[in-house]
């Protein structure tokens, strides 16, 4: 019984000219592809590694908190006064919902959690969930109806996926930054609380200064659970002068 190899070794005209074609095309190509898979391989070996070796990814397990973040949220809560029970919070950029699950412990029964991403969230209790993007104008006034009321804290996390391109990938976190805080005037309540992740990149001046005019005090604060070679920090603004709601 002759194999299809043996079979089509002399091979028709047509046959001859794909092999050369594809011969002539396989070196670079595959060397390319193999460079890629290679790179990809080394940084997702490097992300498992870290994973495994973060005694926060064990501990979020561990306690049932939706992401390592959780713990972000937690100590930057324990260290500064952020919620009080009872408070409405809005959480910007929540998906997978670490943040939400520590806000709706602390405000407790009487409080309320809406939390906002571009991405869809498995339900959490007592959190009214809007999947949406912060930057569309059809987003406020649905976090508005979700609150029911003015809100007392103002959290973002949102981190735009990150392109490589500096400028770009400055200009695209300015946006989010700024858009929460258009978010935050709008629905916080006089005396309201603002915390937002930031990059500290440059260009972010004119929030800072908006922050430190329309709140009574503005600090930037880095948890122990950011890692100290991710160049994330979080702007903590406090004490809302306006009337946003
Ligand atoms: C670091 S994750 C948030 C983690 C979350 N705080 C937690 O504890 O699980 C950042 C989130 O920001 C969201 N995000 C980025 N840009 C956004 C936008 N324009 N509108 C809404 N969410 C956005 C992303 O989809 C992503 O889920």
């Amino acid at each position: 019984m002759s194999t299809g190899k043996s079979g089509n070794s002399g091979g028709s005209g047509g046959d001859r000219i794909r092999r050369q074609r594809r011969r002539a095309r396989t070196p670079a190509h595959t060397g390319e592809r193999l460079h890629k898979r290679r790179g990809r391989k080394a940084s997702s070996r490097q992300w498992l590694e870290r994973q495994l070796n973060d005694p926060y990814v064990s501990a979020a397990k561990a306690q049932g908190y939706r992401s390592r973040a959780a713990f972000k949220l937690s100590q930057i809560a324990d260290k500064h006064t952020l919620f009080e029970p009872g408070d409405r919070v809005v959480d910007l950029g929540a998906a997978p919902g670490g943040w939400a699950q520590v806000a709706r412990e602390r405000v407790g029964d009487t409080g309320a959690v809406v939390a906002l991403d571009l991405l869809a969230m498995d339900p959490l209790p007592d959190v009214i969930i809007h999947q949406g993007d912060i930057t569309d104008p059809a987003t406020l006034p649905a976090i508005r109806e979700a609150l029911g009321g003015p809100a007392n804290v103002v959290l973002s996390d949102m981190a735009p996926n990150v392109t490589g391109h500096r400028t770009a990938d400055r200009l695209r976190m300015l946006e989010v930054v700024e858009a929460a805080l258009d978010l935050a005037e709008a629905v916080l309540a006089p005396g309201g609380r603002f915390l937002a992740k930031t990059r500290q990149l440059g260009g972010d001046e004119e929030v800072m200064q908006r922050l430190r005019r329309d709140f009574d005090h503005m600090r930037f604060v880095k948890p122990a659970a950011s890692r100290p070679e991710s160049a994330e920090t979080y702007v903590l603004a406090t004490g809302y002068r306006g009337t946003g709601a």
